[in-house]
């Protein structure tokens, strides 16, 4: 498939005026996406758990112009307020995926989003927030052409998605979906997230993931800027390389349900992703003390108990704790009787692999 199959050719339909509603959910990389290349074409591929409750829920209510606009017409609200201060960030957005959605600018729109996990909680939203933005501008060129089928809409979400944040074009469906190409996957993709094809142990089903909220302050440094440190990075080719054949060993290990494996796979790539941070130039850290602790406890913890749980991280200093569903209950107790103490007040949240994004 190719960028320009996604532009429309001509719309069947019309739309004056109506609401479309989306929630989407966050994901947790195992193979991790840092690194990329122009237009938002990932340097390597990457794979995600779809989560289930940590969500942003959008609805975009539409009017159509008399004639085009010049400009974007649109009112942002977060959590019932206006919100001046994210507008320039779907400005860009719309700016991007316009011409895949030529109407843009004959409508105004009015925009309104909220997140199921507490406002400044240090999870990032954009995932779940350009994803359920992209499904709401999809479910407007639904109505402009109904013929769209549920593959295509699906396809073309991810890929607007991903053109408002990488990470995003992972999250309309579930519960695995891998983004970029790679070799050993059918229909993988630069373009898009596709639903993982290959063949998936019952041990991964119900999946748990508990985030420990470490920091819940703002990164000192975005995502965006991490990822264009991997231009001129020292360790960056083998890094790719790397990321390609941990992700051939995870197909196997998703096969054989082997969690001795899969632990070492993701708690590597979590390490390795941060490693990355520390050896590019600048140079940066985003754990906390308090994430060393953790990721100790949960070494300890695994060792003593014969556990499968282990650890992955975003680009951040929360803790992503991820474990099999038939040791909930004994990890569960450990989470609150030895890690809830290194979190920010205490606090965290309870999630689970999910399934996608579900229109409202
Ligand atoms: C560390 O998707 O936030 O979470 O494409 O610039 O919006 P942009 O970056 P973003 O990067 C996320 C990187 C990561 C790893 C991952 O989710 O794969």
């Amino acid at each position: 498939m190719t960028q320009e199959e996604f532009v429309p050719k001509a719309y069947t339909n019309a739309a004056l005026e109506g609401t479309v509603k989306w929630k989407s959910p966050s994901n947790i990389a195992l193979i991790k996406y840092w690194g990329k290349k122009d237009n938002q074409i990932p340097a390597n591929p990457s794979i995600s758990f779809t989560l289930d409750a940590c969500a942003t829920t959008t609805s975009v209510t539409y009017k159509k112009l008399d004639s085009k606009a010049d400009n974007f017409s649109f009112d942002l609200f977060f959590e019932g307020k206006p919100k001046e201060d994210f507008k320039p960030k779907i400005e860009t957005f719309l700016t991007r995926i316009e011409a895949y959605l030529p109407f843009l600018k004959e409508y105004h729109f009015k925009i309104e989003t909220s997140n199921s996990f507490p406002h400044s909680s240090g999870i990032a939203s954009s995932a779940s927030g350009m994803s359920a933005l992209a499904l709401c501008f999809m479910s407007l060129e639904k109505k402009l052409n109904p013929s769209i089928t549920t593959a295509f809409f699906n396809n073309k979400a991810s890929f607007l998605a991903r053109l408002g944040s990488g990470s995003a074009c992972r999250s309309i469906e579930g519960p695995l979906v891998q983004w970029g190409n790679h070799k050993k996957t059918e229909g993988s993709t630069d373009l898009f997230g596709i639903k993982y094809p290959n063949e998936v142990h019952s041990v991964f089903k119900n999946y748990h993931d508990t985030i420990l909220l470490v920091d819940k302050g703002q990164k000192q440094v975005s995502s965006t800027v991490g990822h264009n440190l991997m231009h001129n990075h020292p360790f960056a080719k083998e890094r790719f390389a790397q990321a390609h054949t941990n992700l051939n060993e995870l197909q196997t290990v998703f096969k054989e349900g082997n969690l001795k494996r899969f632990v070492e796979i993701v708690e590597s790539e979590a390490l390795t992703l941060h490693a990355m941070m520390m050896t590019s130039m600048p140079y940066f850290i985003l754990m906390k003390p308090n994430t060393l602790q953790i990721i100790n406890k949960i070494w300890e913890f695994r060792a003593i108990n014969k556990s499968n749980i282990c650890f992955t991280l975003d680009a951040g200093a929360n803790v992503h704790v991820l474990y099999p569903e038939n040791e909930k209950q004994v990890v569960y107790q450990f989470i609150k009787d030895e890690l809830v103490a290194y979190c920010e007040n205490e606090q965290y949240l309870c999630d689970r692999i999910g399934l996608g994004a579900k229109q409202l």
